[in-house]
């Protein structure tokens, strides 16, 4: 496994590559979830690229970006034992020099859930997605149904801008207690840790309302309302059932259709996701 820093390095190393080159862009303190991406693209590609780089832009002012946790050498040591080639973590200034002015934004599917919760969030990712994949130029890039809108996003920027690769989605890796594995997970003592499977227990619900026949949008969030109101530690940020590619609250739900959520456990802001087939 090679480390490499610079986007020279990177776009060197990646000459001698073996086609097709799989990629997994990652924040850094990778936990199961990400292992999980980094294994798909190990079991379908000769070459498998990994970044980590936290992402300034994505963040917005008030958010954690300055206590995101980090843990570079556990992360290295994991990706040794998952046998990926090359592990690209560039610096924040080799990312974003001073003269840095250039920016991806994609419109619509970015303005509601994620998007209207956290301004700017959607435009730091496109952009710095798009430049990992310039820089990187992968076959195969893998991205986690974890964030779902996130990859509604990525998959319209892709196409929009024909950029010339393909995107594989992974389902969500959780906890044995049904939560989502996420690395902000790590921020929750033992009894927010406890209270955050409320989110589970809400996707769970709206599943179960879908598979005895409901069709009802507005009740199916109501029902999943109530069940979180009954959990004093969490906050609701949203509750949506949409149209899984527009985005679109629904009425009537029609599949594929995607009930997502975003909830505040304490200070810590935990979202999960499923999609109704
Ligand atoms: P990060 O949160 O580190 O996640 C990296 C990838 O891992 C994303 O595709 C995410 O959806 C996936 N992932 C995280 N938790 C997962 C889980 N429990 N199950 C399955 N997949 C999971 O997402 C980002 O970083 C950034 O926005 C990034 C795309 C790297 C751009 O900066």
């Amino acid at each position: 496994m090679k480390v490499v820093e610079t986007i020279g390095a990177m776009k060197r190393v990646r000459l001698e590559l073996t086609e097709p080159v799989g990629f997994v862009p990652t924040m850094g303190y990778l936990h199961e979830g990400h292992l999980a991406l980094v294994r798909q693209a190990r079991a379908e590609n000769p070459s498998v690229v990994v970044s980590i780089f936290i992402n300034p832009t994505q963040f917005g002012p008030k958010e954690d970006f300055d206590k995101y946790p980090r843990d570079p050498e556990h992360d290295l040591a994991l990706l040794e034992k998952e046998k990926t080639d090359i592990v690209f973590m560039p610096s924040e200034v080799k990312i974003y020099p001073p003269q840095f002015s250039s920016w991806v934004e994609v419109r619509k599917v970015t303005e509601r859930l994620e998007g209207a919760s956290r301004p700017g969030h959607f435009r730091g990712v496109t952009t710095v997605v798009a430049k990992l994949f310039n820089i990187v130029q992968p076959t195969k890039a893998y991205f986690g149904q974890k964030d779902a809108q996130q990859l509604v996003v990525i998959k319209k920027m892709v196409a929009d801008l024909n950029m010339n690769l393909e995107i594989v989605t992974i389902p969500t890796v959780r906890e044995p207690n049904g939560m989502a594995m996420s690395s902000r997970n790590a921020y929750l003592n033992p009894e927010q840790r406890q209270a955050a499977t409320v989110l589970y227990k809400a996707i769970s619900l709206a599943q179960r309302l879908w598979l005895r026949g409901g069709r009802d949008a507005e009740h199916m969030r109501q029902e999943m309302i109530t069940l979180m109101k009954k959990e004093p530690l969490a906050s609701i940020d949203y509750v949506s059932v949409a149209d899984a590619k527009t985005l679109d609250e629904l009425d009537t739900i029609n599949p594929p259709a995607l009930v997502s959520l975003a909830v505040k456990i304490g200070k810590t802001r935990l979202i999960d996701n499923v999609v109704l087939e």
